[in-house]
């Protein structure tokens, strides 16, 4: 294994050495791709032909059919993003004369009056350097085209400009998703607004508003008021806040599915409705993360008179034909406890707390269809006779979506995409509902309805929220929408870069919040060095977070913790850098260059940074990962150093620096590097070097080219 990693770094070196000693040889060109673009979802086809529609100030749009409102809207929103990107202010309006203007947007229909599920969001988009044209059946088809178009305009020393190209797109799944959890932590409306804008600008079409929770009940409920009165701290919206977001997101084509987490996970119902618990009570908020024991009861008749009422009205609140019951993670302890649920359980034959819930499902779908709605839950809910038109949400993975779609459920997967997790993008790229390979028919694959990137909200508030989702769900976004083929990964971060930068025109605060939690931190004092150290660490993932931090709902979220983001883009820079230097010959200067710089940067933020940490109370906690900055910074320009002079270290240099880099590798303050492994392929790599020296230059030039794999990924944290 160790050897795949550094032994072509080996070939490199003696390639490099080779290659000095010839003359006349030039490294080879790199093509560049004829259809290079930055659209993310790529489109289901897309083709380039020669030529550009310029932009300029007398840019001009028609619309040709279906004047929509919503169509309307989302033309003046394109032009004032254009306006914003391009500093040039457009004509107000519409054009009368379709074949004199620039841009021509025809749509058949409508679209339904309610975005559902099985919406046309299919489109067309022609441009030659006279004119671009949109077609689609729908409104919603034709919005997904000018953000299609949005992210085609470009520019160069000619002006702004289109490039000529023929798209046909639609999408491969319907059901493309967000989860919000606003009940964890509360999120303002301007914060679902901006991040509803930025879900229409990479095509989702699905906002799973999760409402509910142990931790706060976030919907006002005119029926029962004790329920968003006494469960939410008076964080909740009003029902004129969820029509706003409602018909905001409508205006986007984006449908809103609500989700109310029953039996379990309800801790904050039963603070005003203690009656409706499985334990007596009183009940408090919850202000830890974690799962709970508070369940409703299932085995009472008042419990289903309450939830038909309240349904109800949330029913006629939301307008979509899903309505989200949750379902999950609920334990049954307060159920084992309690004698009179046990004799109903024996009285009635249901065996268990699973079969319990089902017959808790059941009530709860009647009640559903009474009120018109489609019912959806988690993994969970999915128990033997469970009725086929329940759609199942899958956290645990494909393999069990795939089970459901065969047992004729429809599914909606979740598995994979837990952005809160704080995993790399890729690693969410690779997951896909229906993956290569799958042994599903077409009938049973049209079960899968796509997928939702789940943003639960333990810890993220409404200023770092954004970081958390954005640029990774594009990603996601991505692969709900494109073709499965389009798995280039390389590609997709190239992309991502352009499209997060863009998405700070609606509004996010993704790429600006850092600065801010660092100046907040640094005391107004100079960033930079913080810059330096935070551009290279990352939050633990999975769940260690709230191990190694142990914190509740009500702690502060602007410690380096939050500043640090998912996929920190610089270390991702620098291990790629690395990547390149241990396997591409050619351009091996020009790689170590690039190495060299970022160590040394580490190194000389050092001082500075310790400087800083001192001041300010709050950083305290970074002052070990200040040293292990410098400490990896130093380590990695001392392998570079025995590189290149060609001079092997001592064993002892490389078992030192090994045992250092375990350490280091340990979070501190809950942070940790994602660079660590490549610092440790150029120890390795340095130690070897005289090994691999001894390989004949016939059979280094063979393995660089089939040896030049990536190297290992870090081990897991
Ligand atoms: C879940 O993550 N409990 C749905």
């Amino acid at each position: 294994m160790r050897a795949r990693i550094y032994l072509p770094f080996i070939l490199t070196l003696i390639y490099v050495f080779n290659a000095a000693a010839q003359t006349g040889h030039a490294p080879p060109v790199a093509p560049v791709a004829a259809t290079r673009h930055n659209l993310m979802p790529v489109p289901a086809s897309v083709r380039f032909n020669p030529g550009r529609l310029p932009v300029g100030k007398s840019f001009s749009v028609a619309v040709r059919g279906q004047a929509d409102p919503r169509l309307q809207a989302g033309i003046d929103r394109m032009l004032r993003r254009i306006e914003g990107r391009t500093v040039m202010e457009l004509p107000r309006g519409l054009a009368a004369d379709a074949a004199s203007a620039t841009f021509v947007i025809e749509s058949a229909g409508a679209g339904k009056a309610v975005p559902s599920v099985d919406e046309d969001e299919s489109y067309t988009l022609e441009v030659s350097d006279r004119q671009a044209a949109l077609k689609s059946a729908t409104a919603v088809g034709a919005l997904r085209g000018l953000e299609t178009f949005l992210q085609l305009l470009d520019g160069d020393r000619d002006g702004y400009f289109i490039p000529s190209v023929h798209i046909q797109d639609r999408p491969r799944f319907p059901w493309r998703g967000l989860l919000i959890d606003v009940a964890r932590h509360y999120q303002p409306m301007e914060v679902l607004k901006r991040n509803l804008d930025a879900m229409a600008a990479v095509k989702l079409n699905v906002l799973h508003w999760h409402l509910t929770e142990d931790q706060g009940f976030r919907i006002e409920s005119k029926k029962f008021p004790r329920l968003h009165t006494m469960g939410s701290d008076g964080k909740f919206y009003t029902q004129d806040e969820a029509r706003e977001i409602i018909s905001y997101a409508r205006e986007r084509g984006i449908r809103v599915v609500p989700e109310f987490d029953m039996p379990g996970h309800a801790t904050a119902w039963l603070v005003g409705h203690p009656e409706l618990g499985s334990a007596p009570g009183p009940y408090t908020i919850e202000r830890k993360a974690g799962i709970f024991e508070p369940a409703l009861d299932p085995t009472r008749e008042e419990v289903y008179k309450f939830l038909d009422v309240f349904l109800g009205e949330m029913a006629a609140l939301f307008p979509d034909a899903y309505l989200h019951i949750g379902g999950d993670e609920n334990e049954g302890k307060q159920w084992d406890r309690n004698a009179r649920i046990q004799a109903f359980m024996k009285e009635k034959g249901i065996k268990d707390n699973h079969a319990l819930q089902t017959y808790f499902n059941k009530r709860l779908l009647t009640i559903l269809k009474r009120h018109g709605k489609i019912m959806m839950g988690w993994d969970e809910i999915f128990q033997p006779d469970l009725p086929q038109e329940v759609v199942i949400h899958s956290w645990r993975g494909p393999a069990a979506l795939a089970e459901a779609a065969k047992k004729g459920y429809k599914g909606v997967l979740s598995a994979g995409y837990y952005i809160d997790l704080i995993f790399p993008t890729a690693q969410h790229y690779a997951v896909d509902p229906i993956p290569a390979g799958s042994t599903l028919t077409a009938a049973e694959a049209a079960h899968v309805l796509g997928g939702e990137a789940t943003m639960w909200s333990e810890w993220v508030s409404a200023e770092t929220i954004d970081s958390r989702i954005w640029p990774r769900t594009a990603a996601i976004a991505e692969r709900l929408w494109s073709p499965r083929e389009t798995t280039d990964v390389e590609d997709m971060y190239r992309r991502l870069d352009v499209v997060s930068v863009r998405l700070e025109e609606l509004g996010l605060t993704h790429e600006k919040n850092q600065a801010t939690l660092l100046r907040r931190l640094a005391g107004g004092r100079d960033i930079a060095p913080l810059q330096t150290l935070v551009s290279v660490i990352e939050p633990v993932k999975e769940y260690r977070r709230y191990r190694q931090r142990p914190q509740t709902m009500l702690s502060p979220l602007t410690g380096l913790i939050d500043a640090a983001r998912p996929d920190a883009g610089a270390a991702r820079r620098f291990n790629a850098a690395v990547e390149k230097l241990l396997s591409d010959a050619p351009r091996f200067d020009s790689h170590s260059h690039q190495v060299k710089t970022t160590l040394a940067e580490w190194m000389s933020a050092a001082p500075e940074l310790e400087a800083l940490i001192d001041g300010s109370p709050a950083l305290h906690e970074a002052r070990p990962l200040a040293r292990d900055l410098a400490e990896l910074g130093a380590t990695g320009l001392e392998a570079l150093s025995y590189m290149s002079r060609g001079v092997a270290p001592s064993a002892g240099w490389r078992d030192a620096r090994l045992a250092a880099l375990e350490q280091i590798a340990k979070p501190k303050a809950a942070l940790e590097f994602p660079v660590i492994a490549s610092v440790r392929q150029l120890v390795v790599a340095a130690s070897e070097m005289s090994r691999l020296k001894q390989l004949t230059p016939a059979e280094w030039k063979e393995q660089v080219k089939t040896l030049a794999a990536p190297p290992a990924k870090q081990p897991g944290n």
